[in-house]
């Protein structure tokens, strides 16, 4: 049985929300990056910072991770979409692990359900990989049900992989 774990950084909850789902499937470990730098949780700054930090690719200080990327064979990179791209934890996470090889699945979370950009720069940033399925979510957490029949899809796909 192949081993798969779950990257991914959240801000404000959403995209952990659909980690926690997948991470009861027993095959599917999860780990959520953490930083020092994050932009403010209120106000004009929340997006102006936020978006800026994504698109300038800025680096957030990304804090050790626990578990060892290396002992999967498959990944979930989970994110939400800021400024209709992949947040600073995540272009830091892959500079730091390329993920070479590995089967490569993606949870983009975004307030517009419009993740296609974001999602293909994922790809662009692991080029090494095998790109596998991608799920785009709508703040899983104003419709949970709508985003876990989703991800039910993703964990059959990745059950095949
Ligand atoms: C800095 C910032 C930029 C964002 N940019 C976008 C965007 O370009 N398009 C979009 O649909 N949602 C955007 N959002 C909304 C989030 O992607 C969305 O609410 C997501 O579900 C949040 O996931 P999280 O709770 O795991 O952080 C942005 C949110 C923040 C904080």
């Amino acid at each position: 049985m192949k081993k798969t774990l779950m990257i991914y950084y959240s801000f404000e909850g959403n995209t952990a929300c659909a980690a926690d789902f997948l991470s009861q499937y027993p095959d599917i470990d999860a780990e959520r990056l953490t930083v020092e730098k994050e932009p403010p949780k209120k106000g004009f700054g929340k997006f102006l910072l936020g978006g800026k930090s994504a698109v300038m690719k800025e680096d957030p200080g990304l804090r050790p991770i626990e578990k060892d990327p290396e002992e999967y064979d498959n990944i979930i990179l989970g994110f939400p979409v800021w400024a209709n791209t992949y947040p600073p934890a995540i272009g830091a996470f892959l500079k730091k692990y390329p993920m070479n090889g590995k089967n490569i699945f993606i949870v983009a979370c975004s307030s517009s359900g419009s993740a296609t950009k974001a999602t293909d720069n994922a790809r662009k940033a692991t080029p090494g990989c095998l790109h596998k399925g991608a799920v785009s979510l709508t703040d899983p957490l104003k419709d949970k049900e709508a985003a876990f029949a989703k991800l039910r899809e993703l964990a059959e796909e990745i059950e095949k992989a």
